[in-house]
């Protein structure tokens, strides 16, 4: 995160409207010759557009009607490739801003022969307020988010409301998050936010155990090997009801 501007006061841009705050870093020049080859020869193929305007349609997208997990931040997308491997039944949309990462994970879908995961290439926050429709999604997937750790980043942080209550907004009944961090303070802080949006209700009385359906991530392994423990929370929109993401 060095480097990175404080936005508190957001400046303007050409139009006059304040910029709004990313959840993320653009960085320019990180794709290896390998992920270029794979995002050149595949994104016409499974990757949907971001700019289209239009209210995503899963069915259409999919090809089905089995329910939708979308993981925000997939980094490179190993793990999201073995969840989407292990669940057939389960269509999953993985949203990211790292055009690396995308050349990465088709090239997984294609080693794979995976046929129900897509990708969306840009902003999920920008996606879900636009075009993703309310009570469409049965669960969220948020691994390790940049845990901008100064004070006066955290505004920038993915769990933390409003944010929080867009994602349950676009909640099926029943349906589920599963967020995990090894950074004890966003850890605290990402509870307090999910316990205080109305509709949410954790599934367990406070850290979920480690959920065993969960590869590790490329970030995780990193964590590992520094000595830190993943901190994990899944919180459902119905307390009575199963939590989808488990896949
Ligand atoms: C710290 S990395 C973790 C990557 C991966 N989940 C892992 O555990 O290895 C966080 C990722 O989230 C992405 N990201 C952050 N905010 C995002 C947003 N609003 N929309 C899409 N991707 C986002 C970043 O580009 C980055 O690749």
């Amino acid at each position: 995160m060095r480097g990175v501007q404080d936005n508190h006061t957001p400046p303007t841009g050409d139009s006059g409207k304040p910029r709004p705050v990313r959840t993320y870093v653009r960085r320019s020049g990180r794709i290896t010759e390998s992920q270029k080859r794979d995002y050149d020869a595949l994104a016409s193929r499974w990757c949907v557009p971001a700019r289209d305007g239009r209210p995503l349609n899963f069915p259409e997208m999919f090809g089905n009607d089995n329910p939708v997990v979308i993981e925000i931040g997939f980094g490179r997308g190993n793990a999201t490739a073995q969840i989407a491997a292990g669940n057939p039944g389960v269509n999953y949309l993985g949203i990211e801003v790292f055009t690396g990462g995308v050349g990465h994970l088709l090239g997984e879908i294609r080693r794979l022969g995976l046929a129900n995961l897509r990708i969306i290439e840009g902003d999920a926050l920008e996606l879900l307020a636009g075009r993703v429709p309310d009570g469409s999604v049965a669960g969220f997937h948020l691994f390790f988010p940049d845990p901008w750790p100064k004070k006066r980043h955290h505004k920038r942080r993915l769990l933390r409301r409003p944010r929080t209550d867009l994602l349950a907004a676009k909640l099926t009944p029943g349906g589920g998050i599963c967020f995990v961090t090894d950074i004890a303070d966003y850890a605290l802080s990402a509870r307090a936010e999910l316990d205080a949006t109305p509709g949410l209700a954790n599934r367990f009385p406070g850290f979920a155990p480690r959920q065993t359906w969960r590869p590790e991530t490329r970030f995780e392994a990193k964590g590992t090997a520094q000595g830190r423990e993943p901190l994990e929370l899944v919180y459902e929109k119905r307390p009575e009801s199963a939590c989808i993401p488990t896949g």
